[in-house]
């Protein structure tokens, strides 16, 4: 088709000039255009069963959005497939002062309903499909090894590229709908077998298991957007994909995703691209970076703190970003049981928020633990907690999390699982 360098199948075609509608020709436009700008030979089908959207963005990007959703709805667009959405950005069961929820409801996500409703009718999941960590068993939506992903949600794609081995770029907001819309994605990058070629070899040297977040955050920070091979961390976290290692990969990989702008990293012995192939996955001149206990601990000191104060006590505490596994959840209630007791306390002393995907927390909640972890004062919730301090108010706050995309994009003080466990269980003793 003149105009377009890319090669376009009939039916692709026949979308551009408008057989399935003028909305649909614009989507898919839109795609073609998207892929062009990162040299796409042409567009693939889109081949997991369900798609998922990133909208873990400020309040001021959230209009569009809206508006487009009014457009695609009104165009008669519905996403060929179902999808499931990043977390909601209000729960009342997560502490607010009356200003901050004046703030939430009336400012900045006033339009919550409206877009829970425009979502429904483009072709949400289900009313409990709101989560980043979309890909675990209990929400449903867990790509298969090979499938092409039409996802954008950092932590997602690069957990379903590297422990799915399922085939995503790291795409913007929107192309993430637009690809489910219309079925094609542009072919490029990680969609292919030499943009899935690692450039890096990261050798793991420590004495002791790493941090996942800040092993993350060090070879994102290293690596950037480029693919790293990781040798020696199997060690630490075994050679299966137990529940274990995938909570561990999940809270890594959305570090080195955050932290840099990882979309796939390989597990020497671990991860199935690297289980299949090893290191014929490393491209020519690959770099080397090596990282020991003392690497991390600089990685780790070097974070800013940009809280005011830079001594305040802790007001509130998020752990669970990405989405808590449910077996994470059950960890940390042990664990934050038997801290308290160490400490001779009942309840934590720092307001302590957990947030998981609502199939996890309902799962959950119809165990003992529900009680056990409500008896310790910590809240648990389905929200996203970037979103909330997105708030102003809530970001003048000084608020501690063991994530480290949180503290990247937000106000947010990082601390290690360790160090979180005491703060939130030990108090001024
Ligand atoms: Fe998920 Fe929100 Fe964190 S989308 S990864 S909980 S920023």
């Amino acid at each position: 088709m003149p105009g377009y360098k890319m090669e376009l199948t009939p039916e692709q075609l026949d979308i551009l000039n408008g057989k399935k509608g003028e909305t649909m020709a614009k989507v898919m436009k839109t795609l073609v255009m998207y892929g062009e700008t990162f040299g796409a030979t042409k567009m693939v089908p889109v081949t997991s069963e369900k798609g998922h959207l990133v909208t873990s963005f400020g309040i001021s990007v959230m209009k569009p959005v809206y508006e487009l959703m009014d457009q695609l709805i009104a165009g008669g667009v519905v996403s060929k497939q179902k999808f499931s959405v990043d977390p909601r950005p209000l729960d009342k069961n997560v502490p607010a002062n009356f200003l901050e929820n004046l703030v939430f409801n009336k400012f900045m996500y006033s339009a919550q309903e409206k877009y829970d409703a425009q979502l429904e009718k483009v072709g949400l999941l289900s009313k409990s499909a709101y989560t980043c960590t979309c890909y675990l068993d209990e929400v449903g939506n867990t790509p298969k090894k090979g499938d092409v992903l039409s996802w954008a949600e950092s932590s997602a794609v690069v957990y379903a590229n590297s422990v799915l081995g399922a085939r995503c770029n790291r795409n913007s907001g929107i192309i993430d709908i637009f690809g489910s819309i219309v079925g094609y994605v542009p072919y490029f990058g990680l969609l292919t077998d030499e943009g899935r070629k690692a450039t890096w070899i990261v050798e793991v040297k420590t004495e002791k298991i790493p941090e996942a977040q800040v092993l993350g955050s060090a070879i994102g920070m290293k690596v950037m957007e480029d693919v790293p091979y990781v040798i020696g961390l199997d060690k630490w976290i075994g050679n299966t994909l137990d529940d274990n290692a995938k909570a561990y990969l999940k809270d890594f990989g959305a570090a080195t995703a955050s932290n840099g702008a990882v979309g796939l990293y390989h597990i020497d012995g671990l991860t199935p691209e690297a289980v299949e192939s090893g290191k014929d996955l490393i491209a020519e001149n690959a770099q080397v970076y090596v990282i020991d206990d003392k690497e991390l601990e600089r990685v780790k000191n070097n974070y800013p703190v940009i809280w005011k104060d830079k001594n305040a006590t802790p007001k509130l505490c998020f752990i669970g970003c990405p989405h808590l596994t449910y077996s994470q959840l059950i960890e940390w209630t042990e664990k934050v049981e038997a801290s308290l007791k160490k400490y001779g306390n009942k309840k934590v002393v720092i307001p302590t928020v957990f947030t998981a995907a609502p199939a996890v927390v309902e799962k959950f909640n119809k165990t003992p633990y529900a009680a056990r972890l409500k008896a310790t004062g910590v809240v648990l919730s389905y929200i996203c907690p970037l979103m909330y301090m997105n708030n102003p108010l809530c970001g003048k706050k000084p608020v501690i999390t063991n994530s480290n995309k949180l503290r990247t994009y937000t106000t947010s003080r990082y601390y290690t699982n360790a160090e979180i466990l005491e703060q939130i269980t030990k108090g001024a003793k």
